[in-house]
Formats: C-alpha cells, structure tokens, sequence
C-alpha cells in the first residue's frame, strides 16, 4: 500500500498553487486566531530551574506548576546544549534529506484496524471528530530502555542519527529523574515514589519528532489538535519557532520560546497517581506562514502491562479515588480508540 503524501510535499503543492486543502481547515471554534488569547507582555507558564539550591524552593515551584498549569519550562537541567542541538540537527536532516523511499523505510506499515500508529514515519492516521486532519508529519521511536527499542524505526541517515539519540536518552533519564523525584516530594511523598509507580527502570523513553512546514493560512490550521498527553510526564525540545499553546483558564495561552529550556508536560498517568494534584495539561500546536517548527517530545510511559491507579498514600475518607486503577495498556487502547466526541 502506497503512504499517503506527508503533509511536508502537500505543503510544497500548497506553496505553488495557493490552495490550502480543504480537509485541513477547522472549524471556526478551534481556527487559532479566533480563539487564541494575545495578552500585552507575552503570558508565561511557570518556570522550574534545577539548579536552586534551596531544596524546599524547588519542590515548592515545581509541585505549584503542576498543581495548576500542569506545564511548566525546565531550565539549568543539567543537559549540554550540544547534545541537544545534535538531537535536533540529525532530526531535521531526516526530514530534509531522506528520500521519500528512505523515509517509508522508517514508518510502521503494519498498522491495522485503524488504529493510531504508535511507530515510526508518517502522519497521523485518524481524522479528528469533524474530519480534519492536522498540518504535521511525524517519527515515533522508543529511545530507552534498550530492550524496548525497535531500531526499525531509527532512520538509517543521517548515520549520526543513532548515536545522537542514545547521547540524548542518557542525558534525558538524568534530568527526568530529578523531575520525577521532586514531583513525588512536592506530593508529600518518598522521592522514588512516583519512579517506582511507574515501573523504576522499566519506565519506557518513547520520542516522538513533529515536523509542521510553514502553512499559507496559518490562521486556519492546527499542528496538532488539543489533548492531553497519556504519558506520566512529557519532556520536550522545541525548536526556535513558538506555536505551542496550553489551555489556561479557558484561554489558549502560546508557550515561549526560551533558549536551552525544555517543557514539561504532566501527563494524565500523573494526574491519575497523584489523585488529581498534579493536571494533564490540555495543549494545541498552531502553524506558522513562513517558518519551520519541530519538536521532540519523549514521552515517560509506564511498561504496558503495569496499572496505574491512585497512590494508596495519597487517598483516604476525605480524598477518596477519582480514577480506576487499570493496566497502561488498556488505558491506551481506550483512549486512543475512543469515538471522537
Ligand atoms: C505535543 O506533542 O503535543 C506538542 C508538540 C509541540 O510542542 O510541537
Ligand atoms: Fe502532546
């Protein structure tokens, strides 16, 4: 079966004929500059530097973003910018430079019954509830732990691709244990509490690569479409270009762009260990006319067959469960195959 055309060659059509397909168009209630709070100064999501000494400051400002944001920008983590750089120029020569062959190599051709692809190149299957499809192409690979990896994924070219990536999941584990140890601090809680919830070493690294080419009608597309994250937590490199937004009390708010800072996203594994303290963020990506954005989110992901239910020191008479403990993996099939509302 032949791919359908990645939307990085229908954005090249596009630019020649003027003509914006009208499958990418939203609807009016989600276009983004109808809906898209611009305050004066550009509104922030919190900020967490991780190299505060003041332990008790620390948990303090991380356990407050992901209590009411559920987002929040990581600077001082501790990850060389050369490594990230390397991450992101290998990503983008991929893109740039495979051939369309190349890049079919890497994309799950597998794929049945509808169901999102969860690996390698392409685009995303379903359409949204009303039809729509998204203006981004897309890699899904795993990045750690090694027995997890299905180097089948991994683009073959650049041949530096393999080794920047394993650089960058060595570096990523650091800092996101100390995330992860503080959030389980910030919850009243042993450091390794929430590590251990979820699955302590075996707790899955999958990075995903979002490619969204400069759109003729940025003001009628999406990037991606609002959601939350199923992941524990997402920990993202964006590159120079903003079109990230996250919902704030009902206004979609776009994240800035802070050099060598990475966002981290609570995602809705957290909010069901924490019993609903911390929030899985709901976030969009909107589009730009006449610039490149890419990021590279990984997604901290519990083993499948793990469940995931509210920790038993977080609940009691006063606070009882909100969610119903269940295995990742069913948590995954229903939400990702859940009937569009
Ligand atoms: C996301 O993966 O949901 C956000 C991606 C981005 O910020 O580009
Ligand atoms: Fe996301």
């Amino acid at each position: 079966m032949e791919m359908e055309k990645s939307v990085q060659a229908l954005a090249s059509a596009t630019l020649l004929s003027g003509t914006l397909p009208a499958e990418f168009i939203r609807p009016l209630a989600e276009q983004p500059t109808a809906t898209t709070r611009h305050y004066g100064p550009v509104s922030m999501i919190p900020t967490v530097d991780l190299s505060e000494t003041d332990q008790e400051k620390l948990v303090q400002a991380i356990s407050e973003a992901c209590g009411t944001w559920g987002t929040f920008q990581l600077v001082n983590h501790g990850i060389p910018p050369e490594a990230i750089n390397r991450l992101q120029s290998v990503g983008r020569e991929f893109f740039e430079l495979s051939s369309p062959k190349e890049k079919e190599e890497c994309s799950d051709k597998a794929t049945a019954g509808g169901s999102r692809s969860v690996g390698g190149y392409g685009r995303q299957v379903r359409e949204d509830a009303d039809g729509k499809k998204v203006w981004s192409d897309h890699l899904f690979h795993k990045i750690w732990p090694p027995s997890s990896i299905n180097y089948q994924f991994w683009p073959k070219n650049p041949p530096s691709y393999r080794e920047a990536n394993e650089e960058y999941a060595v570096y990523l584990r650091e800092a996101s244990d100390k995330v992860l140890k503080l959030m389980s601090l910030g919850l009243g809680l042993e450091e390794n509490a929430l590590g251990e919830a979820l699955g302590g070493e075996q707790l899955q690294y999958n990075l995903k690569i979002n490619y969204y080419p400069p759109c003729p009608r940025p003001d009628l597309v999406l990037g991606l479409v609002a959601h939350r994250d199923l992941s524990a937590i997402t920990v993202l490199v964006p590159n120079e270009v903003p079109g990230l937004q996250v919902l704030k009390d009902d206004q979609w708010i776009e994240v800035e762009y802070i050099p060598n800072s990475l966002i981290v996203h609570v995602g809705d594994q957290i909010e069901i260990l924490s019993n609903g303290k911390y929030r899985s963020v709901l976030h969009r990506v909107t589009v730009k006319k006449d610039r490149l954005r890419m990021s590279w989110p990984v997604f901290l992901e519990p083993p499948a067959e793990l469940v995931v239910g509210p920790l038993p020191q977080l609940i009691n008479d006063q606070d009882p469960a909100k969610y119903k403990p269940q295995k990742f993996k069913d948590y995954m099939f229903s939400k990702l195959n859940k009937l569009p509302e």
